[in-house]
């Protein structure tokens, strides 16, 4: 059944060669969003995982842009809430900042300083790993706020890229590696 579903995703997923820039295969996940059944896939996959491991969850944070995509579902399937990291000088009222570098470019991390509360348990989601950069600046926006990141959830792992070695002793989840 495991098997059939994360067949169903890894069918989904496309690489474009030299995207956005030369050397960079981008793996491309919207084809996921258009296929209902391995949409419904990766929000059980994501589900059963979330229920066995982490039964004290409190909030699903999302990353901007594609790990909108999951996160609202995701919480929703759980019954938490959901809050979003954007890229700079994307939300009102005081926040926090930590700037970060990823595979092709450099960024900036944003969360709202009343987004997660102290001690809150959190689970980070988005679309991809590749360097680990982005979780790692999304972990150190939610350490700020005292909470507490339990892990990190991803479509797919870019292996050769090490991003789980850069997020440790944080755990991450993948459904798909490459
Ligand atoms: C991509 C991807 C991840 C990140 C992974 O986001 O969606 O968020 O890169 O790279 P890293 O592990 O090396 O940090 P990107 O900011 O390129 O675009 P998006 O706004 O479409 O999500
Ligand atoms: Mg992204």
């Amino acid at each position: 059944m495991m098997e059939e579903k994360l067949d169903l995703i890894s069918k989904c997923i496309r690489t474009f060669p030299d995207f956005p820039t030369k050397g960079i295969p981008f793996k491309d996940i919207f084809p996921i969003l258009k296929d209902p059944k391995a949409l419904t896939a990766v929000m059980d996959l994501f589900e059963e995982h979330v229920r066995n491991s982490y039964p004290q969850l409190d909030l699903i944070v999302g990353l901007d842009a594609r790990g909108f995509l999951f996160g609202p579902l995701l919480a929703q399937r759980l019954g938490v809430g959901f809050a979003p990291i954007r890229k700079k000088g994307k939300l009102p009222g005081p926040t926090l900042s930590v700037a970060y570098s990823l595979e092709y470019a450099q960024a900036e991390a944003e969360m709202q300083e009343d987004a997660v509360s102290e001690g809150q348990k959190i689970l980070i989601i988005d679309d991809l790993l590749a360097t680990g950069g982005t979780l790692c600046a999304a972990c150190e926006l939610i350490r700020q706020q005292k909470a507490e990141v339990l892990g990190c959830l991803v479509l797919v792992e870019l292996k050769d890229l090490h991003g789980s070695d850069k997020l440790k002793p944080t755990p991450v989840f993948s459904l798909i590696q490459y």
